[in-house]
């Protein structure tokens, strides 16, 4: 059966100074949770935010929290950012050599436990993972900064992704992130994507948040 499609803002695109109204507008518009990318500096070229900017969005937002590592060393990290606030916690299959680790980790702290995936990374690395995750993350752009344009050659990764996790752990949501906006999202949920993350579509200054969620919504019924 058809998992429902969810959609994750990122907040790497928000206006960080009215975060906070910027949450309350996500939730009356209709998102299913939040997207929270941490950035280092060395996994990726480019610093984003941390444990304080987490501990803050816990306390202006009941939805769920999903962060994203883009980190090295995950391993270090996983139960800090599962007591600032985070619901699951996605790490990179290529930051750790000690995977099943991390997600053991990261489920003993009682969050959803997510693995992500570069656009290069073939798919057989995260395969020994699936029977121990929640949800698998395909990158559709290389990892570090919101507004690229989705690599159109990850579609037929995310259906043989989605293959692989039907054979294996049926349950597992599938999520994407990058280069998703009305157009494109349609593309990825008919691939077979059902976890949806957006920035800087859902923050784009000439719409509302509502008017962008409303938009993606539209883009794959
Ligand atoms: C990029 C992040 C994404 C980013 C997506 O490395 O992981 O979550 O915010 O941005 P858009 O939706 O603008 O491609
Ligand atoms: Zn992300």
């Amino acid at each position: 059966m058809a998992q429902p499609v969810i959609i994750g803002p990122s907040i790497l695109s928000a206006d960080f100074l009215r975060l906070g109204e910027q949450l309350t507008e996500l939730e009356a518009a209709g998102a299913d949770y939040i997207h929270f990318d941490v950035m280092d500096g060395a996994f990726v070229p480019n610093i984003s935010v941390g444990l304080p900017v987490l501990e803050a969005t816990r306390r202006g937002t009941s939805l769920p929290i999903d962060v994203h590592l883009m980190i090295v060393n995950p391993d270090a990290w996983v139960e800090a950012f599962a007591d600032a606030g985070a619901d699951s916690v996605t790490f990179h299959i290529e930051a750790t050599p000690h995977a099943h680790r991390v997600a053991q980790t990261i489920r003993a702290k009682g969050k959803g436990v997510g693995i992500a995936i570069n656009p290069s990374t073939p798919l057989a690395a995260v395969a020994e993972m699936l029977p121990f995750v929640d949800q698998v993350l395909v990158m559709t752009i290389n990892p570090g900064f919101g507004g690229q344009t989705l690599i159109n050659e990850m579609l037929g990764k995310i259906t043989r992704m989605r293959e692989m996790m039907d054979r294996i752990n049926p349950s597992c949501r599938l999520q994407v992130d990058g280069g998703v906006n009305d157009q494109t999202i349609g593309k990825v949920v008919a691939a077979g994507a059902c976890s949806i993350v957006a920035g800087s579509y859902t923050f784009n200054p000439s719409r509302t948040i509502a008017e962008s969620i409303a938009a993606l919504r539209a883009g794959y019924q």
